[in-house]
């Protein structure tokens, strides 16, 4: 019997700033080698028509991306000619935020020991995901500044943190871990909570209290906590340890740029996202890298991971597990860009992968 590809799916492409108009072609490219039935459309949305016309979300944008996409691939946000980023910050952030896109899943994951700065560390090592809240926390905004300019002035951040986006993001720890298995296909079986409980004690003491009712749902998941700071040492002392970490906006921030130096650096890291059921946001983990910017150096595979993990989340899972072997192929073959040991131009890398994808054989 012939399985069945689900059926087409709508996917709004968003290239962005500086190198994510070079790595969002070949996660493009990779996509339409897998033969996967999307249609893309792509948006102008970033830095250049921000400063030709001001624009940086158009008129009911989000609504659109909403009701018209099934899924949008984005590339980075940030342009030093924008000097506040402020179209960064209403895009990206806007998009997050506006689409209620709640779970930003951030998969940490070494495909050959040539790519770990750690030594004896192997593939089967490093195999943890970061979930982080990405609706709440210290992005909000909220906050102001007093007397500003003067000797006297205020500045103030606060961090937002609300039962429901702090259960919610909990709740979907559990659940990935009960869901998704490791690589080597054993259960995962381990949840960290990770704050900052000993200093931000409101806060913290939110997250703790919902992490222990929350937890006592799940049983057989091994409910464990490690305060930012010490994670931080741990991830580099041994990250062998670590299954599923859940954490708030600004930590899962920082510990996921920590956590792709494992993989290889930023150039290798993927992201989604998410809000089950809704129109989600998928996306690398690295910036708009402005000193390598148009320069044909940037690694693509991120990006290509990025799409890979979009197609399985919209149920191309054999495509996406096509994109994830050729990556995995073009690593080991060092067909790549200088950060991880190649020789290869953006282009170029990204051209391999999709060859690679082409000579597999077919299902
Ligand atoms: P960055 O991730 O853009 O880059 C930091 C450095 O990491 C780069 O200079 C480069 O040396 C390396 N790097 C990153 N991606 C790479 C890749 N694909 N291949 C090879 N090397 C890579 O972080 P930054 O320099 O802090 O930020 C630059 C701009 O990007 C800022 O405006 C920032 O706000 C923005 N930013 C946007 C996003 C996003 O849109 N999702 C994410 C992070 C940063
Ligand atoms: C990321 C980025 C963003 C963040 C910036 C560009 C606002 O660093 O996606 O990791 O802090 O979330
Ligand atoms: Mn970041």
């Amino acid at each position: 019997m012939v399985p069945q590809k689900p059926p087409t799916k709508r996917i709004a492409v968003i290239p962005g700033d500086g190198i994510g108009k070079e790595v969002i072609p070949p996660a493009v490219k990779a996509m339409q080698a897998t033969g996967a039935t999307v249609k893309l459309t792509e948006f102008d949305w970033g830095a250049d028509r921000y400063l030709r016309d001001g624009t940086t979300v158009p008129t009911d944008g989000f609504a659109m991306l909403a009701r018209d996409f099934d899924a949008i691939l984005v590339g980075a946000f940030g342009d030093p000619r924008a000097k506040t980023n402020i179209h960064a910050k209403e895009i990206l952030l806007g998009m997050r935020f506006k689409m209620d896109l709640y779970a930003n899943v951030r998969p940490v994951r070494l495909l050959d020991a040539a790519l770990c700065p750690l030594k004896g560390i192997e593939p089967r090592d490093v195999d943890f995901v970061v979930l982080r809240e990405n609706t709440e926390g210290v992005y909000t905004d909220a906050g102001g500044v007093f007397k500003q300019g003067t000797p006297d002035e205020i500045a103030t951040q606060e961090d937002i943190n609300t039962r429901k986006g702090v259960e919610r993001i909990i709740r979907y720890a559990f659940e990935y871990c009960r869901r998704h298995k490791k690589l080597d296909g054993s259960p995962r079986n381990k949840v960290l909570m990770c704050d900052k409980s000993n200093a931000m004690t409101h806060a913290g003491s939110l997250w703790q209290r919902t992490f222990k009712e929350v937890g006592g749902e799940y049983p057989e998941i091994t409910a464990q906590h490690a305060y930012v700071d010490a994670l931080c040492m741990q991830m580099v002392r041994d990250p062998r340890q670590f299954d599923v970490i859940v954490t708030n906006n600004m930590f899962g921030d920082i510990l996921t740029d920590l956590a792709a130096a494992l993989q290889g650096g930023l150039g290798m890291a993927a992201s989604g996202n998410i809000h089950p059921g809704r129109t989600s946001m998928f996306e690398p983990v690295h910036g708009s890298a402005p000193p390598i910017a148009g320069k044909n150096l940037a690694n693509p595979f991120g990006a290509i991971l990025t799409a890979a993990m979009m197609l399985r989340h919209l149920e191309f899972a054999t495509e996406a597990d096509k994109i994830e072997a050729a990556v995995l192929e073009a690593v080991r073959e060092k067909k790549t860009t200088p950060d991880i040991g190649g020789t290869l131009g953006t282009r170029e890398a990204g051209e391999w992968v999709a060859l690679l994808i082409q000579s597999q054989p077919s299902e």
